[in-house]
């Protein structure tokens, strides 16, 4: 299936602009297609791929989920610092499953081909290195590290290790990103200028206040663990708030750009081709959860990325409101000078409206003509008939398109047959190291640029810090 799927996605490649009846329904038959090769396919014996999870927290058990949606995926083994997870996750997947506290212990079994890595960000990096050098093919979740300093290493270790890795934005994988790509490179929009992209919540749960367990108690959890990367001026001592909801702490987490602003900026380098940013400036306030929490809940970030072989110069802004009152909703616009794409949720769908630039520069309406005596504006339009055609004077008049993955459609579990094709068949990853670090590296120095107030300057190419 492989084979025909390749043959399949390359004929996608090849569609061009569409109306938006006709796209509808081409997408819809485009994914079903997919679906039934994907199904039909028969996985021998020796194509299993044997997985274990470490973090099986929230992403934890739906990264194991969406893997094992794909043919051929068996779960070996779960680790978690929680004793709490590693129950439920016996309870879920059967009382014969491997739990350890010790990702090293998974680490070590020779029946594991590949390992989840869907831990607090702090981990991500450590866990995801230890785990290519003993062979694991890995899947990291987003962002790939917790900080700048440790990207290039994870880089050098997954060259030298020849290991599969692939970060966690789903997105990157979607049908309608794919479609969205494809449309962008055919012209669909004209030559980019500016891209406005954000996340908006209104709730609790939406700002990380995340259900605590009654036995989440310091006999139960290992804190000394969890927080074991951590500099020693940055260990606290055991608080379950800490533990359970620590993307509110910078020690484990990175706040909203490193956990929200990433998949924005996955999305955006996936369609435009790009490598990254020039330069990145971000003010943040922490405006209404003061629940104890080190990062902002109201972040934006201006961003700027310059002309080079891949696109034309462009700017970027990024917003996350957790304070929203336009809801959950989030976007990405990506502005032409012919028409914009709108892009929603994790990859489900998108738009595009067209708007173009007259030949003629317009006369009358909102104008200095009617300030001026009768005989000269007649005069004036006269001229301007005179000089512009009608076509000059109309700008082309064309219908929106939608595009929308059916109802059911999962981002997650195509990005997830991506990595495990990829183990099969050797397929080149699209989110891979460079990709998942250039991704993230600018999404962390917006951290930086707010905590240290200062524009942050970016060199996308070499991947450093200028
Ligand atoms: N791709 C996406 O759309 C998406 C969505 C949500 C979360 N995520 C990412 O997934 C990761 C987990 O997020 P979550 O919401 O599931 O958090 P969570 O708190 O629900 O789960 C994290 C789990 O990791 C465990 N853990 C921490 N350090 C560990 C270690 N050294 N060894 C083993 N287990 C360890 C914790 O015990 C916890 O159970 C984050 O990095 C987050 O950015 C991605």
């Amino acid at each position: 299936m492989s084979t025909d799927r390749r043959k399949f996605l390359k004929h996608l490649g090849t569609s061009v602009l569409l109306t938006s009846a006709s796209l509808n329904s081409f997408a819809a038959k485009q994914e079903n297609e997919v679906r039934i090769l994907r199904d039909k396919k028969r996985v021998s014996p020796n194509d299993k791929v044997r997985i274990a999870t470490i973090g099986m927290g929230i992403m934890g058990f739906n990264d194991t989920r969406a893997a094992l949606a794909v043919p051929g995926v068996e779960l070996v083994g779960v680790c978690d610092l929680y004793k709490g997870r590693l129950a439920r996750s016996k309870e879920v997947y059967g009382k014969d499953l491997f739990t350890t506290m010790d990702h090293r212990e998974i680490l070590e079994r020779k029946d594991i081909d590949a390992v989840i890595v869907a831990t607090s960000d702090n981990w991500h990096s450590q866990i995801a290195i230890d785990a290519m050098r003993k062979g694991k093919a890995v899947y990291s979740e987003k962002p790939m590290v917790h900080k700048i300093s440790q990207g290039l290493e994870e880089i050098r270790v997954q060259k030298e290790t020849k290991a599969v890795f692939q970060v966690g934005s789903q997105r990157v994988s979607s049908i309608a990103y794919r479609k969205a790509k494809e449309m962008y490179e055919a012209g669909a929009i004209g030559k980019i200028n500016s891209i406005e992209a954000s996340f908006n919540r209104n709730s609790g749960l939406g700002a990380w206040q995340y259900t605590l367990p009654m036995d989440g108690n310091i006999q139960n959890v290992d804190w000394a663990r969890f927080q074991a990367t951590a500099p020693p001026n940055e260990k606290h001592d055991f608080d379950p708030l800490r533990f359970f909801r620590w993307r509110n702490y910078r020690e484990y987490g990175t706040g909203v750009a490193g956990d929200l602003f990433v998949h924005l900026l996955s999305g955006i380098h996936f369609i435009t081709g790009s490598k990254g940013p020039e330069t990145i400036f971000s003010i943040g306030a922490l405006d209404y959860w003061k629940d104890g929490r080190n990062v902002p809940d109201v972040m934006s970030a201006v961003i700027q990325y310059g002309e080079t072989k891949e696109h034309p110069a462009f700017q970027v802004t990024l917003r996350v409101n957790f304070v929203s009152g336009e809801g959950d909703y989030g976007t990405t616009k990506i502005i032409g000078s012919e028409g914009v794409m709108d892009l929603g949720g994790e990859g489900e769908s998108f738009s595009i409206r067209k708007n173009h630039i007259t030949d003629a520069p317009g006369i009358g309406g909102w104008d200095s003509l009617e300030t001026y005596p009768e005989a000269e504006q007649k005069k004036l339009l006269a001229a301007y008939n005179q000089r512009w055609t009608k076509a000059q004077q109309e700008a082309p008049k064309s219908e929106p398109i939608v595009y929308r993955a059916p109802e059911d459609y999962s981002a997650n579990i195509d990005h997830m047959t991506n990595f495990f094709d990829a183990i099969r068949t050797g397929k080149p990853i699209v989110e891979d190291a460079v990709f998942g670090f250039r991704a993230a590296a600018p999404a962390l120095a917006c951290n930086d640029s707010y905590f240290q107030k200062k524009v942050i300057r970016w060199d996308a190419e070499n991947m450093k810090l200028v």
